[in-house]
């Protein structure tokens, strides 16, 4: 049952709920299906390791799944499939350590076989964990709390007494990941160690065979700006007045992460300002359950304020099909020389504007004949470029998406 609902979230790609939920257990427990680790990033190895310093004081901004994903692909990801080797090194290969990471939604075990977090507890027990950590208050404050677990009798088959030291070792080396993984992401944490085990493992509902080891804090630093700003001021380029404008339309529910987050992040690398305008203000959930914050209704987007206009995909994106006020954004952005870009399902909402006729472009395969009906070439490419028109398949694209739409207004201004 659990297999087969993880199979038809992998198959359902980005247009569908991707929290596969599973009732093989009387309350419903959910499945995150994470997306793809990146392997590449802003930061090198050499600036993480100077950079990386235990930061107690967080600020409530959640993380999202995108980022979680990455840091638990940081400590046990499977790097090599065939056998099954991961980031970081274990005696034997036997891998003792489960990686659990407590939120204000619950607490979820990673699966690296499937890539996949699943919930082993809903609800948020990081002020419980906190009061075992010795009343250490930035557990309950961290906006996810990554508890290492180790089994040493599972070493002991192989190495009898020498278990237990090979055990801590490789929590050592997994926690070293995720702390270097922090800096990459520009968050913060720190490592922890005092705490009562017994405690914790109840309180995370550890079987008795998992010891917890260690416990890693990580969020973003207290007194920061948003992320919008954040991302602004990692790129160090002052506000000249001539900044480029962006803005991403998500849907009011159900938006994909990936496409507005790493969408987001190569337009923010690149100096690029950018807001989220959607149908509400105020935080918006996406189908991973990374949240955003949508800053401009949608219907007081002036297309002139901005270089691009971008429609973020995602289940929800479908509100957008008929929506006139929507239509009438790409309609003027067409004719305002702005780059346009939609992924996912989103480029239908620029088909049925009426400007994808005789235009290059693809999307998620479900909209491949609703683009042909408006005369678009279909090409399916994973990114597609006409002139100022830019439309991408889906979350994998998004990187790629956003990094072409830097290139598309850097060009458009010459
Ligand atoms: C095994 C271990 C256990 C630790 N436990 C705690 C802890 O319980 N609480 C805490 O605030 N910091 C804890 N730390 C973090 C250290 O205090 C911190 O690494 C040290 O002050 C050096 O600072 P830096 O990490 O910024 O380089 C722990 C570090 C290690 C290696």
């Amino acid at each position: 049952m659990k297999r087969l609902v993880i199979v038809t979230v992998i198959l359902a790609g980005c247009a569908a709920v991707c929290t596969g939920r599973y009732n093989s257990r009387a309350s419903q427990l959910k499945i995150i299906q994470l997306s793809e680790p990146r392997l590449t990033g802003p930061v090198s190895l050499e600036q993480a390791l100077a950079k990386r310093r235990s930061v107690r004081r967080f600020s409530s901004q959640e993380l999202n799944f995108v980022q979680i994903g990455q840091l638990a692909w940081a400590g046990q990801g499977i790097t090599e499939k065939k056998a099954g080797f991961r980031t970081a090194p274990s005696a034997g290969a036997i891998y003792p350590i489960k990686l659990y990471f407590a939120t204000p939604d619950g607490i979820f075990v990673y699966e690296p076989d499937n890539h996949s977090l699943n919930e082993v507890l809903n609800g948020d027990i990081r002020s419980g964990l906190a009061v075992a950590a010795l009343k250490q208050s930035m557990v309950a404050t961290a906006p996810c709390d990554i508890v290492i677990a180790g089994s040493a009798k599972k070493l002991a088959v192989e190495y009898g007494n020498k278990a237990k030291r090979y055990m801590l070792l490789e929590a050592g080396h997994i926690a070293q990941n995720i702390l270097l993984q922090a800096v990459s992401l520009e968050l913060s944490s720190v490592p922890v160690g005092a705490f009562d085990i017994n405690q914790v493992r109840k309180i995370c509902k550890l079987p008795m065979t998992l010891e917890p080891l260690y416990i890693i804090c990580v969020g973003y630093p207290a007194g920061q700006p948003t992320t919008e700003s954040n991302e602004k001021k990692r790129t160090g380029k002052p506000d000249t007045g001539k900044t480029k404008r962006a803005v991403l339309i998500i849907a009011s529910e159900n938006f994909r992460d990936e496409e507005l987050f790493e969408t987001r992040g190569a337009l923010a690398e690149a100096g690029v300002e950018t807001v989220v305008a959607s149908t509400k203000r105020g935080l918006i959930r996406g189908m991973l359950g990374g949240r955003a914050e949508a800053t401009v209704l949608l219907k007081d987007v002036f297309v002139n304020d901005y270089d691009a206009i971008i429609f973020v995909g995602g289940s929800g994106a479908k509100q957008y099909f008929n929506n006139r006020v929507a239509l009438n954004i790409a309609r003027q952005a067409e004719q305002q020389g702005k780059v346009l870009a939609a992924i996912c399902i989103a480029p239908a909402i620029l088909a049925n504007a009426g400007v994808l006729d005789g235009v290059r472009a693809t999307s998620f395969s479900s909209e491949r004949v609703r683009l042909k009906k408006v005369g678009a070439v279909y090409t399916g490419s994973a990114v597609e470029r006409d002139g100022l028109i830019i439309t991408a398949s889906g979350p994998r694209a998004a990187r790629q998406f956003g990094e072409i739409i830097v290139e598309t207004i850097t060009n458009n201004d010459l």
